[in-house]
């Protein structure tokens, strides 16, 4: 893990706070994070906690600083991790729609990618989410299939994000899988 590369995509689902767990093991673990987060992310955690965790700025909009920022995040990184990948994120990398940062850096990105779904019980049971997920696999993307359990919105049921420890062993085997440049 030491000096790989590592990008995370947030978006605006609850568990945007076990995100920050996962981004800090992975620098405690000597892997360089970049963050990039949608503003619903931007709602639920402060961009400031992982421009804390990560030594670096948070790309939180498309027409942020930088020449092409959506091209530059990109082309840095090794692995791209979509953690939680909210039901709209997951409509929208199925579809191929690029309408904000995250959206636009996952169709940007050229090489694995990981999507650690979260939802309420009820919106992971519904065809079109299950059909997007399949169209996600289809393509090649990674999906950690989200356990069961208390739910934030006090339900207990299918859809709770996998732990960021799973989520950490996921993005390891990637970069395994990779030659490390470095
Ligand atoms: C408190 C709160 C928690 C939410 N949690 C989730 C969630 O866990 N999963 C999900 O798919 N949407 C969740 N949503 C809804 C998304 O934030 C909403 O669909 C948003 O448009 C997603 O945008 P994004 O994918 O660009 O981040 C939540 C909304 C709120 C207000």
């Amino acid at each position: 893990m030491k000096g790989r590369e590592v990008l995370i995509a947030v978006t605006g689902g609850i568990a945007a706070y076990k995100a920050a767990a996962l981004v800090s093991q992975l620098a405690q673990a000597g892997a360089c994070v970049s963050v990039v987060m949608t503003r619903s992310a931007t709602k639920l955690v402060g961009p400031k906690t992982f421009e804390a965790l990560t030594g670096r700025p948070v790309g939180t909009a498309g027409f942020g600083p930088g020449a092409h920022p959506h091209i530059d995040v990109a082309r840095k990184a090794e692995v791209l991790c979509v953690v939680p990948a909210t039901a709209n994120i997951i409509a929208k990398a199925a579809l191929g729609l690029a309408d904000d940062l995250v959206s636009t850096v996952v169709l940007a990105f050229d090489g694995p990618v990981i999507f650690a779904p979260a939802m309420n019980l009820q919106m992971w049971s519904k065809p079109p989410v299950q059909r997007n997920i399949a169209q996600l696999r289809a393509d090649g993307i990674v999906v950690i299939e989200p356990g069961s359990g208390y739910q934030s919105c006090g339900e207990i049921g299918t859809g709770r994000m996998a732990e960021p420890a799973a989520i950490f062993d996921a993005i390891a085997k990637q970069l395994a899988a990779i030659p490390y440049a470095g």
